[in-house]
């Protein structure tokens, strides 16, 4: 079966993706630096789908290890290259290590993935890109706005990096997948989330107050220009993601793709305001969440929610779960992680 590598593999998302090409029966190559992960995800993933994915540890940021990598493993049909660094506030903060992080590992991984006889690449994007845009629902054709935060700069940049390169290398076919807000765990409650320190996002903050670790959750703001004055996302399930990563891979492998770089939003189409995801919560979870209005967080957009419409009419997939549905898996896993 073909071999596929993929990138922060014991990550949120790389976990889920890896579950999901073994349910495929491909065979995968995880690298990961742990720096963001542990290395019991391994045991969750194969209590899962029953296979233990290959791990390598490596810091992709060390040039001459990647290269080690592909020359052992150069028999890969395909890259998914979820690994970098992901708090948009750190990012702020620490710039230099964002940019490193980021932008020299794809460098890096391209360039050894140039010298494989299939070059099939699948780049994790994000809504970021897009800043507010003007219009919503969000359409790939929306214009890439001035980043918002360095770490939404190296999804613009990773993803210029790559187009570029396939204009000068037809045997380099690449997909990136702009994902709106990834919510939710596995529904064996075997992996999921796993931030470290206090969350940043939504969700995680919630089910963690839910369980009663976080004393309150602080609502940033509830005067934007929406319905109940709260932002509005995309929040998609993790599963349904990570399926849109094998379709994705699949249209590389079978050549269905119209050229040899493309762009997909990976959302629900529907968006939920932040009081919408805390309703949801208390619906699936029976029990009431102690929440406070707070003052707006900086850089926070005010409306982002996906035209799906491409992703479904031509990639062929759809996201399938629920807001209550990612919502109840999220709270499943909480309960599972903190032994409640
Ligand atoms: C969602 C909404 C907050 C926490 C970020 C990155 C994006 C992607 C997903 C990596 C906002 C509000 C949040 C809290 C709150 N990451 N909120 N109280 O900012 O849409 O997207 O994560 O790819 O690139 O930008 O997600 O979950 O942080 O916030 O009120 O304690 O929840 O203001 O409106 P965001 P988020």
């Amino acid at each position: 079966m073909k071999k596929i590598l993929v990138t922060g593999g014991l990550g949120f998302i790389g976990s889920h993706t890896v579950v999901e090409l073994q349910n495929e029966g491909y065979d995968v190559v995880i690298i990961d630096d742990l720096s963001n992960s542990t290395i019991e995800v391994i045991e969750g993933i194969t209590a899962i789908t029953g296979k233990t994915p290959i791990f390598e540890k490596l810091d992709l940021k060390e040039k001459a290890s990647v290269e080690r990598f592909f020359q052992k493993h150069n028999d890969i049909s395909g890259v998914i290259h979820f690994a970098a660094s992901k708090a948009v506030g750190e990012s702020v903060e620490k710039p230099l290590l964002y940019y490193e992080n980021n932008l020299n590992t794809l460098i890096y991984i391209l360039k050894d993935v140039l010298k494989l006889n299939s070059s099939n690449f699948i780049f994790s994007s994000s809504c970021t890109v897009y800043g507010q845009a003007d219009d919503m629902p969000i359409t790939e054709s929306a214009p890439v706005k001035s980043a918002e935060s360095p770490y939404g700069n190296t999804k613009q940049i990773g993803e210029e990096i790559i187009k570029d390169t396939c204009k000068v290398n037809d045997n380099l076919n690449a997909i990136a997948l702009r994902y709106f807000n990834p919510i939710g765990a596995h529904p064996s409650a075997k992996i999921g989330e796993l931030p470290i320190g206090v969350p940043q996002n939504l969700v995680p903050f919630i089910t963690q107050t839910g369980a009663k670790l976080r004393e309150c959750l602080s609502v940033f703001g509830n005067d934007y220009e929406t319905p109940d004055g709260t932002c509005i996302r995309d929040y998609i399930h993790v599963v349904d993601l990570a399926k849109a990563h094998v379709v994705a891979l699949e249209r590389l492998l079978e050549s269905k793709n119209q050229s040899n770089y493309e762009t997909f939003n990976v959302g629900t189409g529907v968006g939920s305001s932040v009081l919408e995801v805390i309703q949801s919560f208390e619906k699936v979870s029976g029990q009431s969440l102690n929440y406070k209005i707070a003052p707006r967080r900086e850089g926070d957009i005010e409306k982002a929610f996906a035209n799906t419409e491409k992703a479904n009419n031509v990639l062929g997939w759809k996201a399938n779960s629920t807001l209550d549905d990612a919502m109840l898996s999220a709270w499943k896993w909480e309960k599972i992680i903190r032994n409640l």
